[in-house]
């Protein structure tokens, strides 16, 4: 492999990470997936509450009120902008120790799908609550019990269930009995969550109750440990007391690149987004250098968009894993000069053939996302997930909370696509305690200083795409809001070949175009965006329309 590097650019990359002047401002803001998370972590604003204080408190709430992907069984990321440092922490799950390579093939060698996306077998080792104690440690204002104890009033009082969350729930159930998948999910799940009827949880609200009491010791060791466990040995499951003990949130240092006057700070490996952003927008910038800008979701768009896409997906495969595994080659994947040449060979007007866009030489899907910015002008961005919606679909007895199916973000085999579409290689291969390379992209840009953008989606693979169309809509075609988070969205991920995945919204004509071009069109929505947007001193907030999010600002009189 060919490593260009290129000192200017590393110099520009550590100038980033200097401290960054405090941006006051009368008025905070957040974007949430639901409302119940969002008037938790407003109450937390208005109390004096910082913004990861209030991501933390919204991060409980969503285990319980959005349990399709909110969660304590799981992990996520948090990129942080706090008293003017640029900050990023990983809770995302690991490997079980005793988990293997071939995990997941039978006896000839083939990927058994169901078990790394169903069941206890599927789950790695949550991240969720030592990420939020790691979070609460070191940047925590108000107390522990405070940011917890909504969450536990959610599991214990009940809520009023939403007819979106009742509607998933129900399609859920009937897919699941379709293909025959088993576990508990019905148990918990089914006759409690109809619509606008009052759903309590109360072996979750123990859970919460004990995780508020005894902090990390409420969940990875005592009763809660004891729960899983017995769960997992019970159901075929991995995880072990000593896995659950040994688990740890880590701090790293978040990628921070310039694009177009704005520093961007967003997710570094185990995540694939930073780079793939990175990369995405580095291209575009590449291509319209030369080129006149085409119209936003025009053909020429999505066909540049989709090009590029395919390069950054290529790289993807081949290069990232858990960076404590595997050697990942960031700066080199960043490097303005290596950018350009990927993008050198796009034609603007056909399709390039698949198979040769190789890794350069140096070279329903589920999660959920909430955006906060605090009145002194720090933000979170923070992308949580348990994979597929509803996690592995059981839950863990006696806790009351659903498990990850994160295990599927691994590759099973080399070449073998995950759930995703998503191939990939050693890289990501499955090793003990390893964390299973991700696609949230939590991202935060900054202008002259202070909080410009907060945004981020779930989507599993597609979140690359919804996070870079959400700073292209509000940072290249200058979209408030609003129409940034809402206008469709499309995603190019190299395989399956040629095809893109589009919103509904997109123009007929733009459409037809493209299939003249030779692209296979699949329509289907992805994402839920929730952002916030600042612009001349004002924050604006949006949550995307089709999901059940609420987004607010907030003016301190
Ligand atoms: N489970 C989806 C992701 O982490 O990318």
């Amino acid at each position: 492999m060919r490593i260009l590097i290129v000192l200017s650019w590393v110099v520009l990359l550590s100038a980033c990470t200097q401290p960054i002047s405090k941006n006051s401002r009368q008025e905070y803001a957040v974007a949430m997936p639901d409302k119940f998370a969002a008037d938790v972590a407003l109450a937390v604003l208005a109390e004096g509450g910082n913004a990861v204080d209030a991501a933390i408190a919204a991060q409980f709430s969503l285990a319980v009120t959005f349990p399709e992907a909110g969660n304590i069984g799981g992990g996520g990321f948090m990129t942080i902008y706090f008293n003017q440092q640029a900050d990023f922490l990983d809770y995302r799950e690991v490997a079980p120790g005793a988990a293997t390579r071939e995990m997941y093939l039978d006896n000839e060698g083939n990927v058994i799908t169901t078990q790394s996306l169903f069941g206890a077998k599927a789950s790695g080792v949550p991240g969720t609550v030592s990420g939020m104690w790691e979070a609460h440690k070191k940047y925590g204002k108000l107390p522990w019990k405070r940011l917890v104890q909504p969450a536990v009033g959610l599991a214990k009082k009940g809520f009023v269930v939403p007819e979106k969350l009742a509607g998933k729930v129900s399609r859920y159930i009937e897919r699941k009995q379709q293909n025959g998948i088993d576990g508990n999910f019905e148990d918990y799940f089914d006759a409690a969550t109809q619509a606008g009827s009052l759903f309590k949880q109360p072996e979750l609200a123990a859970t919460l109750e004990r995780i508020r009491d005894l902090g990390l010791e409420g969940f990875y060791k005592g009763e809660t440990a004891n729960h899983i466990v017995s769960y997992m040995q019970k159901e075929g499951g991995l995880i072990t007391l000593d896995d659950l003990a040994a688990y740890q949130a880590k701090w790293r240092t978040p990628i921070t690149f310039p694009w177009r006057g704005y520093t961007l700070i967003t997710a570094p490996p185990p995540s694939s987004g930073g780079i793939a952003v990175a990369q995405w927008l580095g291209m575009i910038e590449t291509v319209i250098q030369s080129n006149p800008l085409p119209k936003q979701n025009s053909t020429a768009y999505l066909h540049l968009v989709s090009e590029a896409g395919k390069r950054v997906f290529a790289d993807r495969a081949e290069y990232l894993g858990d960076p404590d595994f595997i050697d990942v080659p960031q700066t080199e994947l960043m490097i303005p000069e290596y950018i350009q040449s990927r993008a050198q060979d796009i034609n603007l007007t056909a399709i390039s053939a698949t198979d040769e866009i190789q890794p350069g030489l140096y070279e329903s899907e589920d999660t959920t996302h909430f955006s906060i910015v605090d009145s002194a002008g720090n933000a979170v961005a923070n992308t949580t997930t348990i994979n597929l919606s509803f996690g592995a679909g059981v839950v863990a007895e006696g806790a009351g909370f659903l498990l990850n199916d994160e295990m599927d973000d691994f590759s099973a085999k080399p070449g073998v696509p995950n759930y995703f579409g998503a191939i990939g290689g050693e890289a990501n291969a499955i090793a003990p305690y390893k964390r299973m390379l991700s696609s949230m992209t939590p991202t935060i840009v900054l202008e002259n200083e202070s909080v410009k953008l907060v945004t981020g989606s779930p989507g599993g693979t597609t979140i690359i795409s919804s996070v870079a169309q959400s700073i292209l809509n509000t940072l290249l075609f200058n979209m408030d809001a609003e129409e940034a988070a809402n206008s469709p969205r499309f995603h190019h991920q190299l395989l399956p070949k040629d095809t893109i995945r589009v919103h509904p919204g997109i123009d007929e004509a733009t459409i037809q175009a493209l299939k003249d071009m030779g692209y296979i069109i699949k329509e289907s929505r992805f994402g839920d965006v929730h952002l916030i947007l600042q612009n001349h001193g004002k924050l604006t907030a949006a949550s995307e329309k089709n999901g059940r999010g609420k987004a607010a600002v907030v003016s301190i009189p």
